[in-house]
């Protein structure tokens, strides 16, 4: 997307587009006007609020909102304050740094184990989808474990969250059945945690955790937040890792150097997130009030996108913007900007610097398996990752 931001910002910050699906947005893509939208008070979250439910269905022109379970929509993404606020300081301190930091050896064990899987499952020619293989299930593997779910049922999540993802593929029906079957699967697992003693995990914390006022998370709101924080969790960090490792293998020479230098590793990442971030456009907000952004006027009641993706390649703000450059000290918008800066930035960047230290320590020689014009990229608004990662070992 990224010569078409290019030509979009030629022509000014804020612009009305319609998207394939019909539906009409004003898409944020200057770096300045993205950070003054994620904290603009006038620019709202809740799509199930009246504000944001007319707002949707006057952005739909038919009329024709994709619908999905709302026991799953109260969560922080779709929160204003003061809920937003409320709902953030139950569930922050189980993702403090200490506890993050203290994951590292697990994450470590999870990525060798996977890295062992893909020596004994590479074929004669030496080829491998390496994000099926590593970057999926390193950051599924690591997210079921922190919020205690088994990991044996990944693949229905990954079913579940790419339904609920892949905007332009997701299908009313698509959407009902999946956001139906999350709430009865976290239903049941709650329940049976109310049995069973409590563990460590991440939704018996949350089902235990209190604020200074006694107040706990209700049920659907629980359900709603394991839910985030397993979409969250896994749909991003997989393409971290996914388009970090193509962006090294395109410069050979580059990728063999991290394995004698290990303090390489975090810069570059940094800048991936910058270069070629998984997040392609922030998740949906909506005009509360008229507004003037980038100076244009917005009225209320309309939805607003900004492209995280664009922002991060401003040439007013990053100096020679497409190239990547893991020495530049960047403050890139690719956790988001304001009260709903990402929760687990933290575990994303130990997560994909960890995936990418094991995995040249263990191939130095890995080479992308297709040309450049042969990668088949995810047809998503939200997400920018790869469909599968072709490599050599
Ligand atoms: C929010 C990016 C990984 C949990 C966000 C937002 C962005 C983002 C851009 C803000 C969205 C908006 O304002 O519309 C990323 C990227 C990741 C990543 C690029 C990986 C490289 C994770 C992980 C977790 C997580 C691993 C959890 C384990 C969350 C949560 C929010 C969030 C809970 C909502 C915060 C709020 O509304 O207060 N993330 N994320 N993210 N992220 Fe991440």
């Amino acid at each position: 997307p990224y010569a078409f931001y290019e030509q979009l910002r030629s022509a000014g910050p804020v612009h009305r587009i319609r998207l394939r699906t019909g539906v009409q947005a004003w898409l944020v893509v200057d770096y300045d006007a993205a950070k003054e939208a994620l904290r603009h008070p006038g620019i709202r979250k809740n799509p199930y609020s009246p504000a944001g439910v007319r707002a949707r269905h006057a952005a739909a022109g038919d009329g024709r909102v994709i619908p999905a379970n709302q026991r799953l929509s109260h969560h922080l993404l779709y929160a204003d304050p003061p809920e937003h606020s409320r709902l953030r300081k139950l569930v922050t301190p189980a993702f403090a740094p200490a506890r993050m930091a203290a994951l590292a050896p697990r994450i470590t064990a999870i990525a060798d184990e996977l890295l062992d899987g893909i020596d004994r499952a590479v074929d004669a020619t030496g080829r491998v989808d390496l994000l099926a293989e590593y970057a999926f299930p390193l950051p599924i593997t690591v997210i079921c474990e922190l919020l205690g779910v088994p990991v044996e049922d990944r693949a229905r999540f990954r079913d579940w969250s790419a339904a609920v993802v892949d905007t332009p593929m997701a299908t009313p029906q698509r959407m009902v059945s999946a956001t139906d079957a999350i709430v009865d699967y976290f239903d049941r697992l709650v329940a049976l945690r109310h049995t069973k003693a409590h563990g460590d995990d991440l939704i018996s914390h949350l089902l235990t955790v209190t604020d200074d006022d006694g107040d706990r998370l209700g049920h659907d709101e629980l359900i709603s937040m394991a839910f985030l924080i397993l979409v969250a969790g896994h749909e991003t960090t997989v393409n971290l890792i996914g388009n970090t490792v193509l962006t090294l293998l395109t410069d050979p020479p580059r990728y063999r150097a991290l394995h004698n230098d290990p303090d390489a590793v975090a810069p570059l990442v940094e800048e991936m997130l910058r270069y070629n971030g998984p997040v392609n456009v922030a998740t949906m907000r909506y005009t509360a009030a008229p507004i003037t952004l980038g100076g244009t006027k917005i009225p209320p009641g309309e939805l607003v996108l900004v492209a995280l993706a664009s922002a991060n390649r401003d040439e007013r703000h990053f100096a020679d913007p497409a190239a990547f450059h893991p020495d530049r000290s960047s403050n890139h918008l690719a956790f988001g900007h304001g009260i709903h800066f990402c929760l687990g930035a933290g575990l994303a960047r130990l997560e994909a610097r960890i995936a990418l230290t094991r995995l040249v320590g263990r191939y130095p020689e890995l080479r992308l398996a297709v040309d450049d014009d042969d990668l088949r990229w995810r047809e998503s608004i939200l997400i920018r990752g790869l469909q599968d990662l072709p490599v050599d070992l």
